[in-house]
């Protein structure tokens, strides 16, 4: 680490050790400053202070061995994290309510603590994802506790991070957006982040490699606290209205028998639409589209401001898995009795977060109409297990091939590397039938024509084995 790096160090308290919080702190301990990261949760922080990391996400157990307990430690007596800081970052959860809002109980319980531990004056950091005004209600919380305004600012610092490439995304960011109504608490967040502005941790030894560098620093935008509050939830809705709206178009091409993975190249290579976030599927799931589009909704709603196209883009979004199902439910003709591997469990791939799973919902849906299924994930088998657990018709396996076994049917559910790159010879000896319903196109139609499956995915035309012969609809 540079002198410079070491001159510039901030103290931070991160509040909140889940996948934003833990990923910032260790992050923050990467790019020089002094963490502590709280948590109320006794046995994840024994397990952070043994140096274990609770979830799956590439680089982050080797970057908190090398932090832990010099740049980074661990605890849960919140007053130990907030009395050296001069910036409380706050991350912990803010899950959908039962109106659709976010629910923000768990940010007004820090707030109340912060405010009861508070030793000086220190800027409060919104991290986790909150509607807009939120900066206003923990100014009003602070004030209730009794803190004056001179001693704390609010600002807002949205995390943009993808799980599974979490620690990239933080290190590299496309921007980082600071929302502060002042300038002291705008200086304070330059700081933090000065080291990816100003590129010196691109020229770091052992630093991460990504698309930043010292030539090309990331940039940090300053807005209002209002916008930047904004800003977080539209970038997500905007992404979700993204595959909304490619998922509705693949449908559009299963229809017309043309190939969506031709229409989404054809259209991302356009500058302006580009090609990313354009993967047809089974439609959006984890712990953040979902909420956060219902959340957005709620926002415009409560400002009397006309934003339907939200409920139109979760609309496409539940119609997605059912019309997945009812794709199984066509190749198979009837469901009950019948075994189908599942290959995939978490969200999206290379995550062990199962939250609002695509996948968990299916096979559930399947479970419910009698399906016996097999399931593996690459990482997010335990998960999955504390929420369905093994039962008569359901089971874990060690690996697709074993899930295949006298299968009548594979499913894909999640894009994980590993099942775009299967033994396809093997698949189709284990399987009863060689049938494959992939949600997530990661095979050319015509390679499972040349392996003799029956292959049904989204937006293409289905191809099917000479021996099994296309079903109609009314079969559906
Ligand atoms: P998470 O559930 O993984 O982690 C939240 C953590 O906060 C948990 O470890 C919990 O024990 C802790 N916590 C709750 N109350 C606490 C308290 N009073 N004191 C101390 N710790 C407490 O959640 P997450 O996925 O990290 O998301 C956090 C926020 O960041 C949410 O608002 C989310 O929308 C947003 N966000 C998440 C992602 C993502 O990819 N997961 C990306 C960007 C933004
Ligand atoms: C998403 C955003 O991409 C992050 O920028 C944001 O910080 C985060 O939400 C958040 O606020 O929590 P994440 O949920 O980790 O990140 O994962 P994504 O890669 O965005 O995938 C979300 C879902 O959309 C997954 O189920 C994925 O399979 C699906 N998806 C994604 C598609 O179906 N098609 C695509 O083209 C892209």
């Amino acid at each position: 680490m540079s002198d410079s790096n070491v001159t510039a160090s901030v103290n931070i308290c991160v509040i909140g050790s889940g996948y934003v919080g833990l990923v910032a702190a260790v992050c923050f301990a990467e790019m020089g400053h002094h963490v502590v990261c709280v948590d109320n949760n006794e046995e994840k922080v024994a397990q952070l202070q043994r140096g274990e990391t609770p979830i799956f996400e590439a680089h982050l157990p080797e970057m908190l061995v090398r932090h832990l307990n010099k740049g980074v430690k661990f605890t849960t007596d919140l007053a130990e994290g907030i009395h050296p800081a001069e910036a409380v970052f706050i991350a912990v959860g803010t899950p959908q309510g039962n109106t659709g809002a976010a629910d923000l109980s768990y940010v007004e319980a820090v707030v109340s603590q912060i405010a009861q531990a508070m030793n000086g004056y220190k800027v409060l950091v919104e991290k986790s994802t909150v509607p807009v005004y939120t900066n206003e209600w923990i100014t009003r919380c602070m004030h209730r506790h009794g803190v004056a305004s001179d001693r704390f600012d609010i600002v807002s610092n949205p995390e943009f991070l993808r799980e599974g490439t979490a620690v990239g995304d933080f290190l590299h960011p496309d921007r980082i957006v600071v929302g502060a109504n002042n300038e002291r608490s705008a200086e304070l967040l330059r700081r933090i982040y000065a080291p990816l502005t100003d590129g010196s941790y691109y020229t770091q030894p052992g630093a991460l490699e990504g698309p930043c560098s010292a030539e090309e620093p990331a940039k940090l935008v300053v807005t209002s606290a209002q916008s930047a509050e904004i800003i977080k939830h539209a970038a997500n809705a905007f992404l979700a209205m993204k595959i909304s709206f490619i998922n509705a178009v693949a449908n559009l091409a299963e229809a017309v028998e043309a190939d969506i993975e031709d229409i989404a190249l054809g259209m991302g290579l356009d500058a302006r639409i580009g090609p990313r976030f354009l993967r047809a599927g089974l439609g959006y799931g984890g712990s953040c589209f979902p909420k956060d589009v219902a959340a957005f909704s709620w926002v415009a709603e409560q400002q009397g401001v006309d934003f339907h196209l939200l409920s139109e883009v979760r609309k496409i979004n539940e119609r997605q898995l059912d019309l997945f199902f009812e794709k199984i439910h066509s190749a198979l003709w009837t469901l009950r009795g019948k075994k189908i591997a599942a290959l995939g469990l978490a969200f999206k791939s290379d995550t062990d977060d199962i939250r609002d799973s695509p996948a968990i919902a299916l096979i559930r849906r399947l479970l419910e109409a009698g399906v016996k299924v097999a399931a593996y994930d690459p990482a997010a088998m335990e998960s999955a297990q504390r929420v369905l657990p093994a039962s008569e018709l359901l089971s874990y396996v060690a690996d697709p091939y074993t899930a295949a076994e006298h299968a009548d049917a594979t499913v894909i559910l999640t894009e994980w590397k590993q099942f775009a790159e299967l033994d396809l010879n093997r698949m189709n000896r284990a399987l009863k039938f060689p049938i494959m319903i992939d949600g997530r196109n990661l095979y050319s139609p015509a390679v499972m024509r040349d392996h003799g499956f029956t292959y049904v995915s989204v937006g293409r035309p289905a191809i099917y084995a000479s021996t099994m012969g296309r079903p109609r609809k009314s079969t559906i």
